[in-house]
């Protein structure tokens, strides 16, 4: 096939990446130490926002993209990455799992995949990122314009937590890995765009004091070797799920799109605003004010569940209030006596008044845990 440049391509019905050689490669290592007791058992990955997990909605974007062969960085959590993304088929995509022996940084991880990317230009996706937008403009104009990296930033209020951008009339300058002092409020985005040029960068820089390889830091030697670093303001919302107030944040955006689908049973109840009921949930004298998401097979009862509320399959909630939270599968929250707000609820957790005597508070709560009692 002939080789067109995007939009022309675009009017002509091609597909512009049939003439690119253009890799996905997404990371889902990574010990998710902000998302504990949580990640104890599973990957930070595979938490579901808005009842799809984190990871799925980076798969989407590079598959909307155009991208089709896509590797995934696994580390301690791969069996269950493996048994939720399978090889790629219910995405249309080819799925290439590439183990990280340890989560020795993002550099780290690129190096790891030399030999799955070859002489490919890729685009890295950290797998607990989510982009409103998606990414298919960016990658057209990755294509079209062709500069050896292209990073996305965003103004965020607290520039300390991530990687930090300078600019000057457009360009970027420096670039420092969560800086104590930041000299912007410009935050890289957790979405790259590279051409093979970084592996050698990769391969020059030193750990950082955190005892990683920094991306941030490769692309800064990209820069000082006069290499052209392309920068773009993402304008849609961002989010980097790796912490409980974000995860909550990106449950809240994604439920604020949510359209409307009753497939479960609704009976003696009142349901406001835009609800989903996924098939074989039962839900029973509730009142339901959305956005909110019941999913697969889980029994409401006497309940009230508020705005931005997504409950995962196989869920048993009885006499109690919750708002703004997330449950995962199998949970069950019984005659709370007061209403449950901002909460993530690991799997197969209960949370159940005792009425026996003595009158006490029985816990059996994992490392890390946080409990709020009123
Ligand atoms: C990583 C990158 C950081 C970037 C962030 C985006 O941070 O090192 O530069 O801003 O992802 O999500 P980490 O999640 O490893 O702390």
């Amino acid at each position: 096939m002939p080789c067109f440049s995007g939009s022309i391509a675009k009017a002509a019905g091609f597909d512009i990446l049939s003439c690119v050689k253009l890799k996905g490669l997404i990371l889902s290592g990574g010990t998710g130490s902000r998302l504990r007791p949580i990640t104890h058992t599973s990957a930070k990955q595979l938490v579901p926002v808005a009842n799809k997990p984190v990871l799925f909605y980076g798969i989407e974007a590079l598959r909307d993209a155009g991208i089709r062969e896509i590797g995934i960085i696994v580390g301690d959590t791969a069996a269950e990455i493996k048994e939720a993304v399978g090889d790629g088929s219910q995405w249309g995509v080819k799925v290439t799992y590439i183990a990280q022996e340890a989560p020795l940084g993002l550099a780290h991880a690129v190096l790891t995949a030399a030999e799955f990317l070859g002489d490919s230009q890729f685009v890295m996706y950290l797998g607990d990122n989510l982009l409103r937008d998606g990414i298919s403009d960016l990658v057209e104009a990755f294509i079209q314009n062709g500069p050896d990296a292209l990073i996305l930033l965003q103004k965020v209020p607290n520039p300390e937590a991530y990687g930090v951008a300078e600019c000057r009339d457009g360009a970027v300058v420096k670039l420092v890995e969560k800086p104590a002092e930041p000299k912007s409020d410009l935050a890289l985005v957790g979405v790259y765009m590279f051409t093979p040029a970084i592996l050698e960068c990769a391969r020059a820089i030193k750990p950082s004091p955190r005892g990683e390889l920094e991306i941030t830091d490769a692309i800064q030697c990209l820069i000082d070797m006069k290499k052209r670093v392309e920068p773009h303001v993402v304008q849609g919302w961002w989010k980097d799920t790796g912490k409980l107030e974000d995860m909550l944040e990106a449950n809240r955006l994604i439920l604020d799109v949510l359209k409307t689908d009753i497939a479960g049973d609704v009976e003696n109840s009142e349901i406001h605003g835009r609800v989903v009921i996924e098939a074989g949930a039962r839900i029973s004298n509730c009142t339901i004010r959305g956005p909110v998401i019941i999913g697969e097979r889980t029994v409401v009862h006497d309940c009230y569940i508020g705005p931005y509320t997504s409950v995962y399959y196989d869920c048993e909630l009885r006499n109690s209030e919750i708002e703004h939270s997330i449950i995962l599968e199998q949970s069950r929250v019984l005659d709370l006596r007061a209403r449950m707000e901002g909460s993530l609820i690991g799997k197969n957790v209960r949370i159940a008044r005792l009425d026996h005597k003595p009158k006490a508070y029985r816990f059996m709560v994992g490392d890390n845990s946080w409990i709020g009692i009123v």
